[in-house]
């Protein structure tokens, strides 16, 4: 039976792998008191305790913004951690995925980007998430980097939850429409790497081991989700109404890419494996959501 080390059980993404992979071997899931990634020794200790075949990383520093003022951390915890994984993966013949951004690019081509594009984070958070790549690929052994955009999900941190209980409480929500992404959703992630699992033969590993771009399918801008979100809720409730404004106008620590649109062709091509669209996916978050318990005004 293949043993899975998921760690970030406590994220979007992990709490998905969890369940997409709890019938397919045996799983066992780290948070951060278990496996604290800005800790080497503890991250040595979690892959002896777990002796996985397959590591899967879904723990990040993911405060964008906050990344900015706290670069020391977010370099350990999304640059230097992955390196140490990829290293007691290889020295324990374990399969390492990882997640990587869309935020390595500074989105200024138009169409979407594909793997080979040239990197150039705009913020440190993008900065330490492409060290981190460059450390996992540096160390070698078998490995996949799956990068995503504007994850969302039923619980955690997000846009989606954020939009839902924004739209209540404010009449008027001012939203930027000048930065283009695709949302995906976590459990369409964890889906995904499933299938990849189920479909790669352990000694094609090595071989196609690289990174893959991995989003759904379809863009938008943050404006155009914000919408999306309100005509798809099925909750009767009288939203805010939503103004697009241009990035200039909501400035924040971080600066972000206008286009970080990702292309899936290699991801289809190699693993014959598609993400759905991003507005059915955010239809499947919500039925998933209970919104009546969400606080109302
Ligand atoms: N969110 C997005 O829009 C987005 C977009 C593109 C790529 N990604 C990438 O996709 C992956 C999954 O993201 P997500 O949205 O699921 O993230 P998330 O919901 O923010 O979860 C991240 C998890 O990492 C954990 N973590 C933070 N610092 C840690 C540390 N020092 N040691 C161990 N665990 C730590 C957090 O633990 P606590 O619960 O204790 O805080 C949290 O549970 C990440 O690699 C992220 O960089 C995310």
């Amino acid at each position: 039976m293949t043993r899975f080390l998921v760690l970030g059980a406590n994220g979007q993404l992990g709490t998905e792998l969890q369940h997409a992979l709890q019938d397919f071997g045996h799983v066992t899931s780290y948070g951060r008191a278990a496996c604290d990634l800005s800790d080497p020794d503890s991250i040595h200790t979690a892959i002896q305790n777990a002796h996985p075949d397959v590591v899967l990383n879904a723990a990040a520093y993911t405060a964008v913004d906050r990344a900015e003022s706290e670069p020391d951390l977010a370099m350990r915890v999304n640059g230097e951690a992955p390196g140490i994984l990829a290293e007691q993966a290889k020295t324990h013949n374990a399969l390492l995925i990882h997640y990587s951004t869309d935020y390595v690019f500074d989105g200024t081509k138009s169409e979407p980007w594909v793997e080979e594009d040239p990197t150039q984070p705009l913020n440190v958070y993008g900065a330490t998430k492409l060290a981190g790549e460059r450390n996992i690929q540096q160390v070698g052994g078998a490995f996949f980097i799956f990068r995503t955009s504007w994850i969302f999900s039923p619980r955690g941190n997000n846009f989606l939850l954020t939009m839902l209980r924004l739209g209540q409480e404010r009449e008027e929500l001012r939203i930027v429409n000048d930065q283009r992404g695709a949302p995906t959703s976590a459990l369409a992630l964890a889906i995904a790497t499933r299938r990849i699992l189920e479909k790669t033969p352990k000694n094609q590993l090595n071989k196609l081991a690289g990174i893959y771009h991995m989003s759904c399918a379809g863009e938008t801008t943050w404006c155009g989700f914000a919408q999306a979100i309100f005509q798809k809720s099925r909750a009767e409730r009288p939203w805010a109404s939503i103004i697009g404004i241009p990035s200039s106008e909501y400035p924040a620590p971080a600066p972000r890419p206008a286009n970080s649109v990702l292309s899936n062709s290699k991801l289809s091509e190699v693993f014959e494996v598609k993400l759905p669209d991003w507005e059915s996916a955010l239809e499947t978050s919500l039925r998933r959501l209970d919104l009546n318990t969400l606080p109302s005004v």
